[in-house]
């Protein structure tokens, strides 16, 4: 079955990226919002990303134009229903997943595929809301999509094989460089990545060194293209957290475990870059001034 018409589910960080590279790769993509005014935040970040192509000259303006026309906004799930494929990137908490996937299931044709770009919860667990265990997924792609070049494709014991090579190929259609595992929290990329994250939280707790010192000793010293402390406003404060709890859970070890002050900066709405404020204020985008926290 070739893939062709996609939706996506979310258009915040994630699905307006995975949104944009679909179209780019000639999909026709219906991208939902829970409001009208969040898919046009959405979509004007996807806007932004595109007119910096075109600015560069790596895509030029009438490609723009095509891919833009691929490109359909909704708030109404019941335009999912001609869909080949359909992958979530919305909230990761398990409630609200449980209650998309429900419906979905309702709306779509039997032969169409689910993929959760979930960081950290179970794929088998999402795939028992709907009657299509063997059509069900992880695709986890990376922050920002249009720019980092992997991909998970996550299979569970009950996901058909011939699927699983189907969304293996489809990553590679996006220009993406496919991992395949299978579902254990985290899979490779997170498994690996958290507890580092989480780390470099602890040690400003207790005091090893300043927001900026911990960022500039990872860059410097070990040549990372960001700071941990940098890396966690950009993928969001909220999602680490929940992530941090899902994996706790999972695993019952202390390095997956969520840092007092990593819960106290989501409780005060503190989610890093997209919130204007983390371990960095974002007043100034282009000039971040780290925070005294401790
Ligand atoms: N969206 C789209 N494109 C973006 C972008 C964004 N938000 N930010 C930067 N870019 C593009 C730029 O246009 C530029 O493109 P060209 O090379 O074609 O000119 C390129 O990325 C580099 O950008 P900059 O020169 O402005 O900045 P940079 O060199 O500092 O790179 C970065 C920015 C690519 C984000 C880099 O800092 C980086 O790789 N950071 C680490 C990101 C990372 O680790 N992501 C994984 C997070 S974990 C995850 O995603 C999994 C999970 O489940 C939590
Ligand atoms: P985000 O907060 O930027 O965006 C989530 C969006 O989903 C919000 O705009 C919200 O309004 C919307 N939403 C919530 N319920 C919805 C529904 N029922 N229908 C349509 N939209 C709905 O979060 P994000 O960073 O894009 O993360 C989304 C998913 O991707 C999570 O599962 C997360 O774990 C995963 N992920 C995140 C990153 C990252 O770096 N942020 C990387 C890889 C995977």
């Amino acid at each position: 079955m070739a893939i062709e018409r996609v939706g996506v589910v979310g258009c915040g960080l994630m699905g307006s990226g995975i949104a944009q590279v679909a179209a780019q790769a000639g999909c026709h993509v219906t991208v939902r919002e829970v409001s009208p005014q969040l898919l046009e935040k959405g979509l004007q970040s996807l806007d932004k990303n595109l007119a910096r192509l075109v600015e560069k000259g790596t895509l030029p303006s009438s490609d723009r134009d095509q891919v833009r026309a691929r490109l359909r906004g909704t708030t109404n799930l019941n335009e999912f229903k001609d869909c080949d494929f359909v992958i979530e990137a919305i909230v990761e908490l398990l409630p609200a997943k449980r209650e998309l996937w429900t419906a979905l299931d309702k709306i779509c044709p039997k032969q169409t595929i689910f993929a959760s770009n979930t960081s950290s919860l179970s794929i088998t667990e999402m795939a028992t809301f709907t009657q299509r265990l063997d059509r069900f997924l992880g695709m986890h792609f990376f922050n920002p999509v249009p720019v980092m070049k992997l991909v998970e494709v996550i299979r569970t014991i009950a996901t058909d094989p011939k699927v699983f090579d189907e969304i293996v190929a489809f990553g590679a259609k996006l220009g993406k460089t496919v991992v395949r595992t299978s579902d254990r929290t985290g899979f490779i990329v997170n498994r690996l990545l958290v507890p580092y994250l989480l780390d470099a939280v602890r040690a400003l707790e207790e005091g090893v060194a300043s927001v900026e010192d911990i960022d500039n000793s990872m860059k410097l010293g070990c040549g990372h293209p960001m700071g941990p402390l940098t890396l966690l406003d950009f993928v969001g404060l909220d999602t680490t957290y929940y992530i941090s709890n899902i994996m706790f859970d999972e695993f019952k070890e202390k390095r997956f475990a969520s840092p007092p002050l990593l819960k106290r900066m989501v409780l005060a709405g503190w989610n890093g870059r997209k919130a204007g404020r983390g371990f960095y204020d974002y007043a100034d985008p282009a000039r971040p001034k780290p925070l005294q926290l401790t």
